[in-house]
């Protein structure tokens, strides 16, 4: 249930990431750039149907996406994953969550959500931190709530307890990181971690 990239250039990309001398401005190519390799190894499983098509010397039955593709960025800090799905899937749709942990007890509360319709579809939720997991498991129950069938998480940094997390209330939900870091400091922050990423991206 757990999916991490294992790519030389994720190990050199999330280094980057993690390093505190990295300005805002190189801080989005990188969330960029690994979030384009999460978007092709997150949808590695998606559902094709066949298709004729007529290259310019014969006929070639071959397969396109049978599904439209909907993701779901948790705000802030999940806009930067946005770019890549919207490249590789011109057809997706983008719905919206704003969760925002409080900055002394890290429980997340929910202050925006506007969703296209999901009952019965398959949902990627967009978030590069993957702490206590308090965020991923709001953001899972609201894309229930509304119907969604089956939803996958799309990390940059996932910490165990997060992951825990998740297979505690949604068992059997996929999450694809880029890494998986040793534990949450005192104030529930991913060690080793790159610090707020929000923060980070946007410079405040
Ligand atoms: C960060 C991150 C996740 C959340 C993860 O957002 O983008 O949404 O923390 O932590 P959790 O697993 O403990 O819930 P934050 O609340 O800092 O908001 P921001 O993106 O607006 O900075
Ligand atoms: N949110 C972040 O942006 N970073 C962390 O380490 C934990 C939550």
């Amino acid at each position: 249930m757990l999916h991490l990239l294992s790519h030389p250039l994720c190990d050199h990309v999330v280094t980057h990431l993690r390093d505190r001398t990295t300005k805002p401005i190189t801080f989005r190519t990188l969330a960029y750039q690994i979030s384009l390799l999460l978007a092709v190894e997150a949808t590695r499983d998606l559902a094709t149907r066949e298709v004729t098509v007529h290259t310019p010397l014969e006929t070639h039955q071959g397969c396109t996406l049978a599904e439209p593709m909907i993701v779901v960025p948790v705000l802030r800090a999940g806009l930067a994953m946005v770019s890549p799905f919207m490249e590789l899937f011109p057809d997706v749709s983008v719905g919206y969550l704003g969760l925002e942990r409080d900055e002394t007890t890290a429980v997340a509360r929910r202050y925006y959500a506007k969703l296209p319709p999901i009952r019965n579809q398959r949902v990627f939720v967009l978030d590069p931190m993957l702490a206590t997991g308090g965020s991923a498991v709001q953001a899972l129950e609201v894309l229930r709530t509304h119907g969604a069938r089956e939803v996958s998480l799309v990390c940059v940094v996932c910490a165990p307890e997060g992951v825990r997390a998740v297979e505690e209330t949604h068992p059997g939900t996929k999450v694809f990181a880029a890494v998986l870091d040793r534990e949450l400091s005192t104030q529930k922050y991913i060690l080793p971690g790159l610090g707020d990423f929000g923060d980070r991206l946007y410079g405040t």
